[in-house]
């Protein structure tokens, strides 16, 4: 096996729930004991040491990194595994040097975001949303809902993260129909539809979760006319994006009462502006893009993943969760 050389840079602004710290990495370690010796990291900060040290890195472990010339500056690199799942803030990928594979963290999000999923598709079935504008209001404002099971929901991009969404709406008793690009059928999901069927696939479902990446093709998918061919009183979620959502839109059909409620964990800008009127917005749940973070798992399953693929790539294997620069996913 080739020795692997990781440089691991941790932004001084990010969360602590992303960072590598020494001790989290020694830990990690201790769980694949066998790629001590082959794999070494040098954990650094912002730019602190970071030209001099990816001069020689044979991978590069980051949320985001300065993409010009990077074939000059770093030129044993051989991988670039980016620490979140969707790699929108580095597209279009065309800066990727030919012979660099870069991986993501899809899935690592999945087991947080499994109660995160069932938590929001009950609170859409019970209006919460509602009921908490109602009550910020002072207004008392029953309304009774039944059983979930026997339901429908609809999910927009099934891939790790829609998966766990279709996963829990089952659970729930819901019928699951999916989007996706290939269209092809997926787990725990009844029925599956391309993307040119997108507006037949949301009709009739009381919940629509829209989960895809951010790519030239999903931005702005979900606008007016999307809107309108839910269902009146339904609910929607995402956790994917926020332009994959036209805001004016969602607000529009929230004021009209088309949505019975929402609820956003990504936004355009996050955090977005205080003037935005989604804060005002009538039925509407806003969680600050912790949907799928986790404070206790997140950095440990991204270094398990790391490790992993440092070893395939030690031992000239594939690498896990390489993501396609054409398709930005
Ligand atoms: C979070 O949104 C991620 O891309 O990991």
């Amino acid at each position: 096996m080739r020795r692997i050389r990781l440089h691991i840079k941790n932004n001084r602004a990010g969360e602590e729930v992303f960072r590598t710290t020494p001790a989290r990495l020694r830990a990690a370690f201790a769980r694949r004991p066998q790629a001590r010796g082959v794999v070494s990291a040098r954990i650094d900060w912002d730019f602190d040491n970071f030209d001099a040290s990816l001069a020689t890195a044979d991978g590069l472990v980051t949320w985001d990194l300065p993409t010009a010339d990077l074939a000059a500056r770093a030129p044993a690199l051989k991988w670039i595994h980016v620490i979140g799942a969707g790699v929108d803030h580095l597209t279009p990928l065309d800066w990727l040097p030919p012979g660099v594979t870069l991986t993501n963290n899809s899935g690592v999000h999945a087991e947080k975001f499994a109660d995160y999923a069932r938590m929001a598709l009950l609170m859409l079935w019970t209006r919460m949303p509602r009921l908490a504008s109602a009550q910020a209001a002072r207004r008392w404002d029953p309304v009774f809902t039944g059983p979930i099971a026997g339901g429908r929901i609809t999910i927009v991009g099934v891939g790790k993260m829609g998966g766990v969404i279709a996963a829990e709406a089952r659970r729930l008793g819901l019928t699951v129909t999916g989007v996706s690009r290939s269209g092809q059928r997926v787990r725990n999901v009844d029925v599956m539809h391309p993307p040119t069927r997108l507006r037949r696939a949301l009709k009739g479902a009381d919940i629509v979760a829209v989960a895809t990446p951010l790519t030239p093709a999903t931005d702005g998918l979900i606008g007016a006319r999307e809107f309108a061919a839910m269902k009146p009183g339904a609910g929607f979620l995402n956790v994917g994006r926020g332009p994959v959502v036209a805001t004016p839109a969602l607000l529009a059909a929230l004021r009209s009462g088309h949505l019975s409620g929402a609820v956003l964990d990504v936004f355009d800008t996050e955090p977005p502006p205080r003037a935005s009127p989604l804060w005002r917005a009538p039925n509407l749940l806003m969680t600050p893009h912790v949907a799928a973070d986790d404070l206790e798992s997140y950095a440990p399953r991204t270094l398990d993943l790391v490790l992993d693929n440092a070893l395939r790539l030690a031992g000239g294997r594939k690498l896990r969760n390489r993501v396609d620069p054409e398709a930005g996913y």
